[in-house]
């Protein structure tokens, strides 16, 4: 390929008034913001082990109260971003969050997009948009952009969840904010009983619902049934997956970030081909090996690793007896919006 002039071929001189007026030559810099062929992503392959994690997480517990933090959260950053930037990927953040019983985490909304992936605990709850959401192992929680949202525990044992954000890429477009409620009037109806079966939803006296985001709380159980038995119907199927969607439209469950479940069959590979969007993958039960290009992981239960777009992932559950269930995030929405989203094979 053509060498392009480098910024110290030019005159100093010339640099220097270039400055002045707040101009820049492009060539010196063209190949960097667009390189040959494929993207050069900052995003490098990472893994945060549950077991690593988790004193620290409940150390912080002890070290600062919750009235201090407002969200206790230890961020997995991704170095090659630099750990300061507090991002997983361009686009998404990533925090494995801790309450303990009997705290409160006041309400408040804000414009990046959340979901929480119960990781483990019994007795919290997340009340969303009036909506009361119970929170158990698995269960995938949204809190979409500008809905109120807060979080208590009523139980005796610590609950911890993985919030997963598209904040990196708010943040860069200066949309981020947040604003500070008071507590929430639960109201009745709930997202996850008027949507508890696919192929139909409410439609009172013939009306569909009006709400942007009518369901809020995926329960594990029901995403795990659906996997198992798409699995029982489709013995010849490589990838056993479902994609969270909202129930009236079909469309993604938000704007711009994806989610979704993969069963792995006991001793499976699964090849994923090399897409643009990056990719976290969150173990929920089971064990698994992540390959990416060249790098691999071996997932324990509540293990976190990332992917850069552009990569081929393969996924193996070396147990010979027992499947492996992998919830995933991605930021398929975000390129297909953007007329961005290449499948490589
Ligand atoms: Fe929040």
């Amino acid at each position: 390929m053509n060498e392009l002039g480098r910024l110290e071929d030019l005159p100093a001189d010339y640099v220097a008034a270039l400055r002045e007026l707040n101009l820049v030559p492009l060539w010196p810099n063209l190949r960097a913001v667009m390189p040959a062929g494929t993207p050069r992503p900052r995003t490098q392959a990472t893994h945060w082990s549950y077991e690593a994690l988790r004193p620290l997480l409940l150390k912080a517990g002890t070290l600062t109260p919750i009235e201090k933090a407002e969200r206790r959260v230890l961020v997995l950053a991704n170095p090659g971003h630099g750990l300061d930037k507090m991002q997983a990927s361009a686009a998404m953040y990533l925090g494995m969050q801790l309450l303990l019983p009997g705290e409160w985490a006041p309400s408040h909304r804000h414009t990046p997009n959340a979901v929480r992936m119960v990781v483990e605990g019994e007795g919290a709850w997340t009340t969303v948009d009036g909506e009361r959401c119970e929170m158990k192992r698995g269960d995938l929680i949204l809190t979409p952009t500008g809905l109120w949202h807060e979080h208590g525990h009523d139980g005796d044992e610590p609950v911890v969840w993985l919030d997963v954000l598209d904040l990196p890429l708010v943040y860069t477009l200066e949309a981020s904010y947040h604003v500070n409620g008071t507590r929430q009037t639960v109201r009745p109806g709930r997202g996850d009983c008027a949507y508890a079966r696919g192929g139909v939803v409410p439609t009172p006296v013939f009306g569909r619902s009006g709400r942007a985001y009518p369901m809020l709380r995926y329960p594990w159980t029901e995403t795990r049934a659906a996997l198992e038995a798409l699995a029982a119907d489709r013995p010849e199927l490589d990838a056993v997956q479902v994609t969270y969607v909202n129930p009236e439209t079909g469309g993604d469950a938000e704007n711009i970030l994806g989610f979704h479940a993969l069963m792995l069959r006991p001793g499976q590979t699964l090849k994923l081909p090399a897409r643009s969007p990056a990719m976290v993958f969150h173990l929920i039960e089971g064990s698994a090996d992540v390959a990416v290009e060249a790098q691999r992981f071996v997932l324990a239960e509540a293990d976190t690793c990332c992917a850069p777009g552009y990569s081929a992932v393969t996924l193996v559950n070396r147990s010979a007896g027992t499947p492996a269930f992998v919830f995933v995030a991605d930021e398929s929405p975000l390129h297909r919006k953007l007329g961005l989203y290449e499948d490589r094979g």
